[in-house]
């Protein structure tokens, strides 16, 4: 098995019930929820996603009732916000009210929507499931573009897409790719500027990862094209009023903002959902028939823990914190007690080498040069963490599949 350098996992849940994960979270966390299932594959993707099929979506929510009902009756939540990601979530809606309802959730509630979804009836489905944040996963609207990604769709589709979400949800962001090897850093550019005139509340530009494990296969980067886009893309967005939210996000100045991972702590529920609770990263089965088989045993779901202790876990909360734009040193050393040298440090150094600076209250924010060489760190961080730990998971979908779950309630 193909392990994470420097972290050590051990397979499953090392011991921990629900009552054990609900109690380890230094403060409130958020609650992430994934949805596994995707109607068609886009060759370019590697989130943990499988076909969907409607009587593997019913035995799947059955367990994910299950799970989320383990860790509320062990105390866990409220929450201070709900992110439903994927695959596509728009797919399942009906079952996903049913558990969003019976979630104690006390700030937003955000969603990634696929385009062919977001029609005037299904933005009024989503809202009435109680979201008030969307994030539109657009790409491009250019054909040329969405062709070269093998993404279906179309630029009309997701234009019409995000005509029906303007003005419903308290905020609308939109995901962009760049850096996609397609010859023209024009398109990418006349993307942002669509976005802008269109008032969207964010844009989410993400450079093209390539996971070797994807059958759009492992090209390499253009790092210094990637730069020159992304400062060429935040100087035409500020022309609007945005600027620049976090290393890959451009925000209007006063609007309300679109994020997942950068929650300080989180609950994830679903297969392939990660949780991180201060000493604890944990990370669910991939396979949903695993991740369903596991709950039917009267399991948790956990197919990896690492224990991260202090400094550790104090390091992934910096740096995810970090990357939405700046961290406060106090709150840092009063989550994690006894890495006060590590956030001390981290704080002193990012002002040495120019990448972060000190902000009304105390704040450490990073600079234009700190959101410049971020874009590297978060890169690495990718393709080193990130990638040799989804691929092992990966694995799970070409396993044997365990035996059926028992049916849906
Ligand atoms: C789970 S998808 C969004 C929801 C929905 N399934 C969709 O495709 O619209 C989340 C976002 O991840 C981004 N993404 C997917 N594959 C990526 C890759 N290889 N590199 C960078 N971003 C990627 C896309 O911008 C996508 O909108
Ligand atoms: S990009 Fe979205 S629709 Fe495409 S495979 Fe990934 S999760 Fe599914």
């Amino acid at each position: 098995m193909r392990r994470t350098p420097g972290v050590r996992w051990v397979d499953g849940d090392a011991g921990l019930d629900a009552a054990a994960v609900a109690a380890a979270f230094p403060a409130p966390a958020g609650a992430y929820l994934h949805v596994p299932f995707c109607e068609r594959i886009c060759p370019f993707c590697p989130y943990n996603k499988v076909p969907y099929r409607p009587e593997r979506a019913a035995t799947y929510f059955a367990a994910l009732r299950r799970e989320a009902g383990a860790y509320l009756d062990a105390g866990a939540g409220p929450f201070t916000s709900l992110y439903v990601g994927g695959g596509t979530p728009t797919l399942c809606l009906d079952l996903l009210e049913e558990i969003v309802a019976a979630l104690p959730i006390l700030g937003e509630r955000a969603i990634e929507v696929l385009p062919a979804h977001a029609t005037p009836a299904g933005v009024a489905r989503l809202r009435q499931a109680g979201f008030d944040r969307v994030s539109l996963g657009v790409q491009s609207f250019d054909d040329r573009a969405l062709h070269h990604l093998g993404r279906a769709g179309s630029g009309a589709e997701n234009r019409a897409a995000l005509e029906a979400c303007r003005g419903k949800f308290d905020c609308l962001d939109v995901d962009l790719i760049f850096d996609t090897g397609f010859d023209d850093p024009g398109v990418f550019l006349a993307d942002v500027e669509e976005c802008c005139r269109a008032g969207v509340d964010q844009i989410s530009t993400y450079p093209l990862m390539r996971f070797g494990y994807t059958p759009f296969g492992k090209a390499r980067h253009a790092p210094r094209q990637e730069h020159d886009l992304l400062r060429r893309a935040a100087d035409l967005a500020a022309g609007y009023g945005y600027g620049r939210s976090s290393v890959w996000g451009l925000r209007r100045r006063d609007s309300p903002g679109f994020s997942s991972i950068t929650r300080e702590f989180y609950l994830g529920l679903g297969a392939g959902a990660a949780s991180f609770a201060g000493p604890y990263y944990l990370v669910n089965h991939f396979s949903p028939e695993r991740y369903a088989a596991a709950l039917a045993a009267g399991r948790l779901p956990i197919a990896r823990t690492a224990r991260l202790g202090r400094r550790a876990g104090a390091a992934y909360y910096l740096f995810w914190q970090a990357y939405a734009g700046g961290f406060h040193p106090a709150r840092a050393r009063a989550l994690f007690p006894g890495a006060g040298g590590l956030v001390g440090a981290a704080s002193g150094l990012a002002r040495l080498l120019g990448w972060g600076e000190r902000t009304a209250g105390g704040r450490v924010a990073l600079t234009g040069r700190g959101l410049d060489r971020f874009h590297d760190l978060e890169r690495w961080v990718t393709y080193r963490f990130i990638e040799p730990l989804w691929a092992d998971m990966m694995a799970e979908h070409e396993a044997p599949r365990p035996p059926p779950a028992p049916s849906v309630e």
